[in-house]
């Protein structure tokens, strides 16, 4: 059976998405932090900025390409790293690799995935990038670093704006926790999505797959994430970044950037790109939209190293923003999995082909042929 016809957008997905999987799922996917103030600004500011129409051009032949740490790629787009990406489609992070690497696309992997990078590497036995946090136990990071290598991952991803948990409303109220618990609420919730708890039988995993070989056998999914929780190190000093930088062998990309100085501390440290992003509006609320935050950044440190950015790309149009504003590609959060969870690897294709397709109609409608032609003065803010 072929995708519904009229999931013709991310605000489709997203919905669709909404009555497909448990309410705990797509509400750990939707929200933000505290009162989801940084969240929704990271919208806002994207809608302020206008696009400038430009006519009466040749722009027959567009070229979406570029490099992303020197892979060609058919558009500057790769997938973000999402924890529990398992729960909201069976063998998610598989599936997801699988789509990423069809469509030609880096697929970054969260640690706190529910497929293990092991997984990965059955799975589909194809490079990938993987996320980690530094954890206080170094062992515990090491292990993460060296499953990572054997399991076919280039390039090492360091978040470094999960430095403390910030708490989102919606999973407390929730009661989110891995595997998910059965509470009347959560029946009778599933009961309106029986389809999510079938597919699921075919689930490889349900609990973190990248945390379950170095506990001790027997240690419940429960302790593990409890565990886990108070290993984010707080202490990010220079050792810490300098130690995580000789632990691996080959390219390092910095995230959760949003100011010029932290961009250049970066580099300096030896960052061959940086994410700027704020988490999705996930961690600190109160926040500055990334799109706000990037021009400064792009200044200080673009053309040194690759600079990517995250969070609100909801179109195509909203990639446009962040390369006209400095970003050389741009991670696909929500946007992934809204169409992940509204209808399996299909959906997540398609939404990956929808932001395509809608980044190609504003490079021709703002008079662009190829990448290198977005600049800042094809946007208007008002
Ligand atoms: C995330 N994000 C994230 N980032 C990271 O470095 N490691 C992680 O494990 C996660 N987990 C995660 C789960 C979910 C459900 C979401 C939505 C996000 C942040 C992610 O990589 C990216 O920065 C944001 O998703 C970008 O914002 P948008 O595009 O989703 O609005």
């Amino acid at each position: 059976m072929g995708l519904d016809p009229r999931l013709t957008d991310i605000v489709a997905l997203r919905e669709r998405a909404r009555r497909r999987i448990p309410r705990a799922i797509f509400d750990y996917v939707d929200g933000g932090s505290y009162t989801e103030s940084t969240l929704s600004e990271n919208r806002v500011a994207l809608d302020r900025l206008r696009l400038k129409q430009r006519v009466m051009r040749d722009v027959s032949n567009r070229d979406l390409s570029t490099t992303i740490l020197g892979q060609n790629v058919p558009a500057p787009m790769m997938m973000a790293p999402t924890g529990l990406t398992g729960l909201v489609h069976p063998n998610g992070e598989v599936e997801a690799l699988k789509v990423a690497h069809r469509q030609g696309l880096p697929f970054i992997h969260s640690t706190s995935a529910i497929c293990s990078a092991d997984d990965l590497a059955e799975g589909a036995g194809v490079p990938y990038w993987f996320q980690v946090y530094i954890m206080k136990d170094r062992d515990f990071t090491r292990y993460l670093l060296d499953m990572a290598k054997r399991s076919g991952a280039t390039t090492l991803v360091i978040t470094v704006d999960l430095v403390v948990n910030a708490l989102r409303h919606r999973d407390a109220v929730n009661g989110l926790s891995v595997p998910l618990r059965l509470t009347g609420r959560s029946v009778l919730d599933g009961m309106t999505k029986p389809g999510w708890a079938l597919r699921m039988l075919r689930a490889k995993r349900v609990g973190f797959g990248n945390y379950a070989g170095y506990l001790p056998k027997g240690t419940g999914t429960q302790s593990m994430a409890k565990w886990v929780a108070t290993q984010f190190e707080p202490l990010l000093t220079p050792e810490a970044i300098g130690w995580i930088r000789d632990a691996w062998d080959g390219p390092i990309v910095i995230k959760g950037i949003m100011t010029p100085e932290d961009a250049r501390l970066a580099v300096d440290y030896g960052a061959q790109g940086i994410v700027v992003s704020n988490h999705g509006g996930r961690q600190l609320d109160g926040g500055q939209a990334t799109i706000d935050a990037l021009p400064a950044i792009a200044a200080e440190v673009g053309g040194q190293v690759q600079v990517y950015a995250d969070s609100g790309i909801r179109t195509g149009a909203d990639i446009f923003r962040f390369l006209a504003r400095g970003a050389d590609a741009c991670l696909i959060g929500r946007a992934a999995l809204y169409g992940m969870g509204a209808a399996g690897p299909a959906g997540l294709e398609h939404a990956l082909t929808l932001l395509r397709n809608e980044l190609d109609v504003a490079m021709a409608l703002t008079g662009c042929r190829s990448l290198s032609d977005i600049s800042p003065d094809l946007l208007i803010q008002d």
